[in-house]
């Protein structure tokens, strides 16, 4: 049993899609998050330059006494999980696409997913895709911009409704019923994309899934927090503070910080 608090990252604030359902599943455990907005897009980037980032974001996290640490973000999970866990001694909780899920649900035997260059150009990705998608056409989109749009405040937009139909129309076309959203970012969209696409598509993100992993480890390692104590959390942010208060629950929003790291 530990009372040491979670860690999250994320290449900005998109992860706290992740923290909500995380804190919903486990609510007794504290938190520290850290959105590297300033880095934002992951994406974009090379695979080391990834891969430095996220050891950056570790390194923090361990000095706070993380217990455990869930890197919210696609792109940071593909390129930098395998390196971490074999770093360092704590547990640590990816977010993989739910492409396993709809190729098992799909009527049409088609599914698109939505994800960044990073995300999808990665070995780890194109290793997961191809063990389930046996007989489904995947049709792979990458959300150039989606990611500099939200973190820029441009959530709703008419420049992020013009990217979501150019990025969708494609996979209308190719007769999609599951649309897998690949980036922590990407559930905040959802209002957006439901406008775009016809109710026979669902759309589904990884963040149910990631808390029940989540619960899962810390109770097989014995680190669940099992004290009736009230948890506490921290966010943090090296870039603007008012756009990541906008994404944590109102009730925390006097707990988000800027800071560098
Ligand atoms: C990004 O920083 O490009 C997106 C993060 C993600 O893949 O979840």
């Amino acid at each position: 049993m530990s009372t040491q608090p979670i860690g999250f990252f994320d290449s900005g604030i998109g992860g706290t899609s992740i923290w909500k359902e995380v804190h919903k599943t486990l609510p007794q455990e504290s938190s520290i998050f850290l959105a590297d907005s300033k880095n934002a897009p992951y994406g974009e980037k090379t695979k080391e330059a990834i891969l430095a980032l996220s050891i950056k974001n570790t390194e923090y996290l361990l000095q706070q006494n993380c217990k455990l640490i869930v890197v919210a973000c696609n792109t940071a999970t593909t390129n930098a999980i395998d390196y971490l866990r074999s770093h360092y001694s704590i547990p640590f909780i990816g977010i993989e696409p739910a492409i396993k899920p709809a190729a098992l649900k799909t009527q049409t035997k088609t599914v698109g997913i939505l994800a960044t260059k990073g995300t999808l150009s990665s070995s780890l990705f194109s290793k997961t895709s191809s063990l389930y998608t046996s007989g489904i056409r995947v049709i792979e989109q990458v959300g150039e911009g989606l990611v500099d749009l939200i973190e820029s405040g441009k959530l709703y937009s008419e420049e992020m409704d013009q990217l979501l139909l150019k990025y969708t129309q494609p996979m209308l076309a190719a007769n999609i019923d599951y649309l897998v959203l690949g980036c922590t970012h990407y559930p905040y969209l959802i209002p957006q994309l439901k406008k775009l696409l016809p109710p026979s598509v669902q759309i589904i993100d990884s963040g149910e899934a990631v808390a029940k992993q989540t619960r899962n480890i810390l109770l097989q390692q014995e680190l669940i927090n099992t004290k009736n104590e009230k948890a506490t959390h921290q966010f943090f942010t090296n870039k603007d503070e008012k756009l990541l208060q906008n994404f944590v629950p109102d009730a925390f929003s006097a707990n988000v910080k800027r800071m560098d790291f």
